[in-house]
């Protein structure tokens, strides 16, 4: 019997996402599956915003940007509705089965793996892909939209060179990345950073100035410093891993709730680190110091050829997947095959950089300071 299945993309965007759905989508097709795309996230389907995804609405679209069926950060537990935030996890259940759906494929970043599984709990047969520019989800080599941020970053870099050599000057360039380095690790390796900074090695502004000064001493009058959006100081990263450690073992959920409301006032208040980080730098070094802050261009626009063909292979080991009644897991890159992962052992999983990763050692190698 033919099946119904049921796409939709969460969280932020990433290059890639259309990559994915066509692949998903033309391999369902292949073998008889009806599609059908639900718009904006798991709003879509709380909303019943449908896009049928036919051959025509999947053709044209590898080579696009964004997500052609919509995304948000909206989650089905906790949603806003006219202005109240509501658990609708029933209303996704009831409109799940009304439209007839065999499997629901939720593409998304970390979030959303702990959106899907939530779903999986209450019923629905759910399988996932893993995206992010982040690279930060757990159990798979890589995600869909990293490589073509890290080519943007990168080329960032490799631009801001000439013009802080011009000016004899420090440029700070802000990656993304959330609490996770490796898209600062990656590109400010392959850009030649001078300095890098990473939420997962704090830093000391002493050490990365005097990494500074010795470049000068050497007559480099310049200096490129990559930090990731997440990075801090020692003290504050230590103030924020304390919160995090009192959410993650409290019991009790006035506790949890209290943490999770000083964790987002940190983050708050350390939002504009890169900016005081640049002054810092200048009152150290005596440098003109610039700051740039790469932003959402680093999601925007054409895939690489590499999320692409990641996408692509994903989407059709997921499609195989769905074809053979397989539920509950995530779709993982390993080397060059796909793996189904259980979505269970993926949420609420974070991957970071270690430390002592190869990239860092790399790094190191090449006089690159982190700072630490
Ligand atoms: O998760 C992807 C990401 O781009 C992070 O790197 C960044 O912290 C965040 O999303 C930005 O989110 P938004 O687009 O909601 O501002």
């Amino acid at each position: 019997m033919s099946k119904t299945v049921g796409i939709l993309t969460a969280g932020g965007d990433s290059p890639g996402l259309n990559a994915a759905i066509r692949g998903v989508g033309k391999a369902l097709r292949g073998r008889g599956a009806r599609i059908i795309g639900f718009r904006d996230g798991f709003r879509g389907l709380v909303e019943n915003r449908v896009m049928p995804l036919d051959g025509e609405a999947l053709s044209g679209i590898l080579t696009v940007g964004g997500t052609i069926l919509g995304t948000s950060r909206d989650k089905p537990h906790k949603m806003n509705i006219d202005g109240e935030t509501r658990d609708m996890t029933a209303t996704i259940v009831e409109n799940y089965q009304a439209h007839g759906l065999d499997a629901l494929v939720c593409i998304g970043g970390g979030g959303t793996q702990k959106n899907a599984l939530r779903l999986l709990d209450a019923g629905l047969n759910i399988i996932t892909m893993p995206k992010t520019i982040d690279n930060d989800v757990a159990m798979t080599d890589t995600t869909f939209g990293f490589d073509t941020a890290l080519g943007i970053a990168t080329e960032a870099i490799d631009r801001l060179h000439s013009t802080a050599h011009s000016h004899h000057r420090v440029i700070v360039v802000e990656i993304m990345g959330h609490r996770a380095g490796w898209l600062a690790l990656g590109s400010g390796i392959a850009g030649g950073a001078d300095v890098i900074l990473l939420p997962e090695i704090p830093y000391r502004i002493e050490n990365l100035a005097e990494a500074i000064l010795e470049r000068m001493r050497q007559g480099k009058n310049f200096s490129i410093v990559a930090v990731a959006e997440g990075a801090l100081p020692h003290e504050q990263a230590a103030e924020l891993r304390a919160a995090e450690a009192r959410k993650a073992n409290s019991d009790s959920k006035k506790e949890k709730r209290e943490a999770k409301a000083l964790i987002a006032q940190l983050e708050k208040r350390y939002a504009d680190h890169t900016v005081m980080l640049a002054h810092q730098i200048e009152e150290a070094t005596g440098l003109e110091s610039r700051v740039t802050i790469l932003g959402h261009l680093q999601r925007g626009g054409t895939p690489s050829a590499a999320d692409r063909l990641l996408g692509t292979r994903l989407g059709a080991a997921c499609a195989s997947l769905i074809m053979d009644g397989v539920s509950g897991v995530m779709v993982a890159a390993r080397g060059d095959e796909a793996k189904p992962v259980p979505l269970r052992d993926v949420a609420g999983r974070k991957k970071l950089v270690p430390p002592d990763h190869a990239w860092v050692r790399a790094a190191r190698e090449v006089g690159v300071c982190f700072g630490d």
